[in-house]
C-alpha cells in the first residue's frame, strides 16, 4: 500500500505545474486513429461492404466506451449510413488497434433482423457481474450526411439487451413498448444502473430527442418513463452553440444526455447537451412507477450551472462527478463531496460550487464524449472531435495526424458500481468488507493529496 501511495506522489510531483487535485499519474493516450479501422474477416469482406455502402469509412466516429477485465468496448453510433459495426471490442493485430465487432459480425446486421443491433450510442458494464447493459435506439441515420439519404430509418423497436461478457450469452432482450419509447423519434443516449438489495435492478436511460429518462425495472421486467421538460429539454435554441477552436457546431435540438449515479444510489444527476444546468433527481422518484406519470416533479432540483456544455458524465465513490468541458477540450470535475462538507448539508441540498479542471489538451481531447472507469481507479474516455467530424472539417487521410483518441487518466477513485453488490446488501454491511478497506485507503490518499496541493503553493 505504501508503495502505491509513494508512486502516486512521485507522479504528482513529476507533473509539477500540471499536478492536479485528481490526477495521480500521467494521462495516457491508449489508442488513436486518423480514421477508425475495423477487424475485417478478409480484404474481400471489406471491399464487398464498401461496394454496397454497408461501409462508408468517413461516416464512422466513436462515442461510448467501457472497460472490463482489460478489454475496451467501443460504440460506433449509426448516426449516418455506412457503419458496419456499432458495438466493438478493441483488438491489436500486427501492432495496430482494430475495432472487432462484438459479439459477432452477425449481431451487427442493419437489415432484416431485429435481434441484431441497430444503433448503440453507449452501454454500461456492471463490474460485479460482467453483465453489459446495451441500449439500442432501433433507428439509424438520425444525423444524415449533407449528401445522400436525408431521412432517418426507423428499423426496429428500441431495445435493451443484457449480454454476459463472461459466458458469451444474451441474458435478456427487452423491447420497449411504443408507449414508453417512441420508435419514430427516440435517441437512447446513455445510462446508469441502480442497485437495490445487492442487485442491479433498474436502468435509467436518457432519451436525448424525446427529453425523458426511461426506466427499466429488471425485477418486474417492465419499463416506464419520467419526463420533466424544464430540466430535460434544451435550455434554448442557442444553448447548443458550441465553439471549439475555430469551429462552431449547433446542437440546439439535443436534450438530456449525460447521466451519473451517486455512489450511495440515492441521487441521479443529468443535464441536456444544449445547456449547462446540472439537475438532481432522487432515485426514490425514479424507482416509483406509480408516480412516474406526474405532470411535474418538485423533487427535481437544479444544483448549478457547469461553466460550459458537456456530454457523458461519471460519478465516483469519492463523491466527485466528472464531466467533459466541450468548449475547452478538457475533462472537469465537480467535487460534490467537498462542497457538501463545506456547506454542511446533505447531498439533497448541496449546491455546485467547486468546478476544477482535471486534464486538458487542445489537440487531442476534442469533444470528450463518454467516460468509463476501470477497477484500478482509471477513467477512460473517447475524444472523437465531434465538432470537426459533424461539420466536414476532419482530415481523415492521416496527413494532419490522428482524429479519434482514447485516453486513460488515473484518479484512484472507485466507480459508482464497484462492489455495489456488497454495499447495497443491508444485511452484510460490515466494517471489514473489502469496500470498507478500499474506501479508507482512498480517503487517506485523497487527504494526502490535499496536503500536497497546499505544499505545492510554496
Ligand atoms: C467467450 O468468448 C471469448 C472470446 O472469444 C473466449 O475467449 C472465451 O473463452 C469465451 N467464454 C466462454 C465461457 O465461452
Ligand atoms: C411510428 O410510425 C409508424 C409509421 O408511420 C406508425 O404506424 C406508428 O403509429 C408510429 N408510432 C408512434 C408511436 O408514433
Ligand atoms: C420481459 O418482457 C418482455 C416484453 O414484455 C418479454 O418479451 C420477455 O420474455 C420478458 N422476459 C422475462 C425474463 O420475463
Ligand atoms: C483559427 O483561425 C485563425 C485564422 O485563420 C488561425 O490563425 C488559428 O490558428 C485558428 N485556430 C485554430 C485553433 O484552429
Ligand atoms: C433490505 O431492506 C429492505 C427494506 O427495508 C427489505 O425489504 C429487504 O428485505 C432487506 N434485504 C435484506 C437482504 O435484508
Amino acid at each position: 500500500m505504501m508503495l502505491i501511495l509513494f508512486s502516486s506522489l512521485v507522479a504528482c510531483f513529476g507533473l509539477m505545474k500540471g499536478c492536479n487535485a485528481a490526477v495521480v499519474s500521467s494521462p495516457e493516450v491508449v489508442y488513436s486513429w486518423p480514421i477508425l479501422e475495423f477487424d475485417w474477416r478478409s480484404e474481400n469482406q471489406k471491399q464487398e461492404y464498401i461496394a454496397d455502402s454497408r461501409y462508408i469509412p468517413e461516416n464512422n466516429p466513436f462515442t461510448g466506451i467501457k472497460v472490463y477485465k482489460g478489454k475496451t468496448y467501443i460504440n460506433v453510433p449509426r448516426w449516418r449510413l455506412g457503419v458496419p459495426s456499432t458495438l466493438n471490442v478493441v483488438v491489436e493485430k500486427n501492432g495496430k488497434p482494430l475495432l472487432q465487432p462484438y459479439p459477432s459480425w452477425e449481431m451487427q446486421r442493419v437489415n432484416g433482423d431485429c435481434n441484431s443491433f441497430k444503433f448503440i450510442q453507449s452501454m454500461e458494464i456492471d463490474p460485479n457481474t460482467g453483465l453489459m447493459w446495451i441500449i439500442d435506439t432501433g433507428r439509424i441515420n438520425i444525423f444524415p450526411a449533407p449528401t445522400g439519404s436525408q431521412a432517418p430509418q426507423n428499423l426496429c423497436p428500441p431495445k435493451l439487451v443484457i449480454y454476459d461478457l463472461n459466458r458469451n450469452t444474451t441474458a435478456l432482450k427487452y423491447e420497449f413498448p411504443a408507449s414508453v419509447v417512441n420508435p419514430n423519434t427516440t435517441f437512447l443516449n446513455d445510462l446508469v444502473l441502480d442497485y437495490v438489495d445487492g442487485e442491479a435492478r433498474f436502468a435509467y436511460i436518457t432519451d436525448t430527442f424525446d427529453f425523458k429518462i426511461v426506466v427499466y425495472d429488471r425485477k418486474l421486467n417492465m419499463s416506464y418513463f419520467i419526463q420533466d421538460l424544464p430540466s430535460m429539454s434544451p435550455e434554448g435554441p442557442t444553448a447548443g452553440d458550441i465553439t471549439v477552436g475555430n469551429i462552431s457546431l449547433s446542437v440546439g435540438v439535443l436534450g438530456i444526455n449525460g447521466i451519473a449515479m451517486s455512489p450511495d444510489f440515492k441521487y441521479v444527476y443529468y443535464g441536456p447537451v444544449a445547456g449547462v444546468g446540472l439537475h438532481q433527481i432522487p432515485t426514490s422518484v425514479l424507482r416509483n412507477y406509480e408516480g412516474s406519470s406526474a405532470m411535474s416533479f418538485p423533487q427535481i432540483r437544479k444544483v448549478g450551472d457547469k461553466f460550459t456544455q458537456s456530454d457523458g458524465m461519471l460519478a465516483t465513490q469519492a463523491g466527485r462527478i466528472y464531466f467533459p468541458a466541450l468548449s475547452t477540450n478538457s475533462l472537469w470535475l465537480w467535487d460534490m463531496e467537498k462542497d457538501r462538507l463545506d456547506q454542511g448539508v446533505s447531498e439533497g441540498d448541496v449546491i455546485m460550487q467547486t468546478q476544477e479542471e482535471v486534464v486538458r489538451n487542445d489537440a487531442t481531447m476534442q469533444w470528450i464524449d463518454t467516460l468509463g472507469i476501470d477497477e484500478n481507479g482509471c477513467i477512460w474516455f473517447t475524444a472523437p472531435a465531434v465538432q470537426r467530424w459533424m461539420t466536414g472539417n476532419m482530415d481523415l487521410t492521416g496527413a494532419s495526424g490522428d482524429n479519434f483518441y482514447i485516453w486513460k487518466v488515473c484518479v484512484n477513485e472507485l466507480g459508482y458500481l464497484q462492489n455495489a453488490d456488497v454495499t447495497t446488501k443491508n444485511s452484510t454491511n460490515g466494517g471489514n468488507s473489502p469496500v470498507g478497506v478500499m474506501s479508507i485507503f482512498f480517503t487517506l490518499l485523497h487527504m494526502l493529496k490535499q496536503v500536497l496541493r497546499v505544499s505545492n503553493v510554496f
